[in-house]
């Protein structure tokens, strides 16, 4: 595991953009796995200013809420489309994400689990971690080998998205979500977390034992993880062998 801190948000956008560069320069049709949040939006905004040609760029959402009618502003689809799709300049024929408004959820993720592997697999996965642990929405309990599925969000989850929606009423109640047994297929984990809240969890993830009650912790099974932390998120790691902690001090492009 390769874990690099850097001064800020902004810094982690950078690094973590380099390193999506360099898998894109070296293949200009590399599958990225997509994550929302807020975690990663540095990392989009640093990726454009590459100014590369992602128009082969494939991509897949981690996750998406069941029930949001088709086009609502916080439903993942519009949420990749907006921050990513259109900001990178992908193909949108060439970037999928759940179907939360499918009929059939359930046969919705299913076939999600299909397509991912149908595409060859995910080259790099970005992800954040929700102060419960969770990654996509493998809310702690989730097993280590789960695959894509309808979950229930955690109560804790849905209050911190809530800053998305009018109130935590509107917050759905469910999602279909990448399993963690999905998540661990992707050839490499970039893993971005920001700010001080975040700190206790990151360690737990990274430091503490591998256990459903901590989905992040799973990123400890994968051969090929980077983290890019702040200071503040990681204010409470320790090293490890086998980890390596690398200060940057100014964000490298
Ligand atoms: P955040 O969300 O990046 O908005 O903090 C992370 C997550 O819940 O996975």
């Amino acid at each position: 595991m390769e874990i690099f801190v850097v001064p800020d948000a902004a810094g982690t956008g950078a690094v973590a953009a380099g390193i999506l560069a360099a898998v894109i320069r070296s293949k200009p049709d590399a599958v990225l796995g997509v994550a929302t949040g807020s975690s990663p939006i540095p990392v989009y905004e640093a990726l454009a200013e590459h100014r590369l040609d992602l128009s082969r760029v494939r991509a897949f959402a981690l996750d998406e809420y069941v029930g949001l009618p088709a086009g609502h502003p916080q439903s993942y689809a519009e949420v990749v489309r907006r921050e990513v799709t259109e900001r990178l300049g992908l193909d949108p024929a060439l970037v999928s994400v759940p179907a939360g408004g499918a009929d059939d959820p359930h046969r919705a993720a299913d076939l999600y689990d299909a397509a991912i592997r149908a595409g060859g697999g995910v080259d790099v996965q970005i992800l954040g971690i929700g102060h419960n642990g969770h990654i996509a929405f493998n809310e702690p309990g989730s097993e280590l080998d789960s695959r894509t599925r309808v979950e229930v969000l955690a109560e804790r989850t849905r209050q911190a998205n809530a800053r998305y929606f009018r109130s935590v009423g509107d917050v759905p109640t469910k999602c279909i979500t990448q399993g963690l047994g999905t998540i661990l297929e992707a050839r490499q984990l970039l893993m971005v977390v920001n700010g001080a809240d975040k700190a206790e969890v990151l360690a737990a993830a990274l430091n503490g034992p591998v256990s459903p009650g901590c989905p992040g912790s799973v990123l400890q099974l994968h051969p090929h993880v980077t983290v890019v932390a702040d200071e503040a998120a990681a204010m409470q790691l320790d090293g490890r062998e086998g980890q390596v902690a690398v200060r940057v001090a100014a964000p490298c492009a």
